[in-house]
């Protein structure tokens, strides 16, 4: 009884603990939900093209193989290695490890991290939200800094298609204590101004903000695939597992009654 108590008292500070942190998604505020579709193969094949084309300079998936994400994404090889593959001494088996020298710690302060795993230890909500919320703050060395991220070493590599995004304020309505819009005495709504939203400059980038959403979402989901490669199969096979044992229970139960009838 004692070790029930103890192990949920402990169990209370650490909630109490991670809540007091603030979200993980800081500055952001809460982080954008983001729902993987690893079966829309499209998506994926987008994500992969976008992570080859602008991320993998920097960041390696030394995880994965080229041969292994070209059969899952049903690309064939040979297009794969024409499309996707900038470096003709890279062999079908070989790991992702990525095209930087070992000594880019110098360059950026930090070494650009290994992406394989990021959505499993940073969450695919938290990528999804990085990914968009740079913005303009001349303070920095490249001039932008990032709400979910403050202070990241790492450039916004995506601006030229995102365009030039800034915080800006606008004017919100003010609430009276019952949930309610308050209103001055002519019925005009009151508001106040509150700063710290993301507003890209109009015309500054290739893409419209949906085009530039969904990019990045066609982005993560590949990351989360990379992340687990093997995750639309597990889930696939769950379901038959699952109904497996609704059918196994059916008969089971069906069984034990007609050995039940033989105990009186
Ligand atoms: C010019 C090099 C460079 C490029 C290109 C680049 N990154 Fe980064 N990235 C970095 C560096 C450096 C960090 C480490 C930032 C830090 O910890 O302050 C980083 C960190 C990250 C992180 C956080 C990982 C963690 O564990 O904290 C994610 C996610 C990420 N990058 C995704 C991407 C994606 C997706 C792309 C392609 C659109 C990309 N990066 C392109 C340099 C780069």
């Amino acid at each position: 009884m004692k070790r029930i108590i103890l192990t949920s008292l402990l169990f209370f500070c650490f909630a109490e603990l991670n809540a007091a942190e603030g979200g993980p998604c800081k500055d952001y505020g809460e982080c954008d939900q983001f729902k993987p579709a690893l079966n829309d193969i499209a998506s994926l094949q987008s994500g992969a093209s976008v992570f080859l084309n602008y991320c993998y300079g920097c960041h390696s998936l030394k995880f994965s193989r080229w041969n292994r994400v070209a059969a899952d994404l049903e690309i064939p090889e040979s297009l794969f290695f024409e499309n996707l593959v900038f470096d003709s001494t890279i062999k079908p088996g070989d790991l992702m490890v990525g095209s930087m020298p070992s000594d880019s710690a110098n360059w950026f302060g930090v070494e650009p991290p290994d992406l394989t795993l990021v959505t499993r230890y940073k969450g695919d909500d938290w990528v999804y939200s990085y990914l968009r919320a740079y913005y303009e703050d001349s303070s920095k060395v490249y001039g932008v800094n990032n709400l979910v991220y403050p202070g990241t070493a790492m450039p916004n590599v995506l601006e030229k298609l995102q365009g030039n995004q800034i915080l800006s304020c606008k004017d919100v309505p003010v609430l009276a204590s019952n949930g309610g819009e308050k209103r001055d005495e002519y019925g005009n709504t009151i508001t106040k101004q509150k700063c710290g939203y993301l507003k890209v400059k109009d015309g500054t980038g290739e893409l419209s903000k949906e085009e530039f959403d969904s990019m990045i979402y066609d982005l993560t989901n590949f990351l989360v695939y990379v992340g687990e490669p093997a995750r639309a199969d597990r889930e696939r096979i769950g379901w038959y597992v699952v109904f497996f044992f609704i059918i196994f229970t059916a008969l089971s139960a069906l069984l034990y009654r007609e050995y039940a009838k033989d105990y009186h």
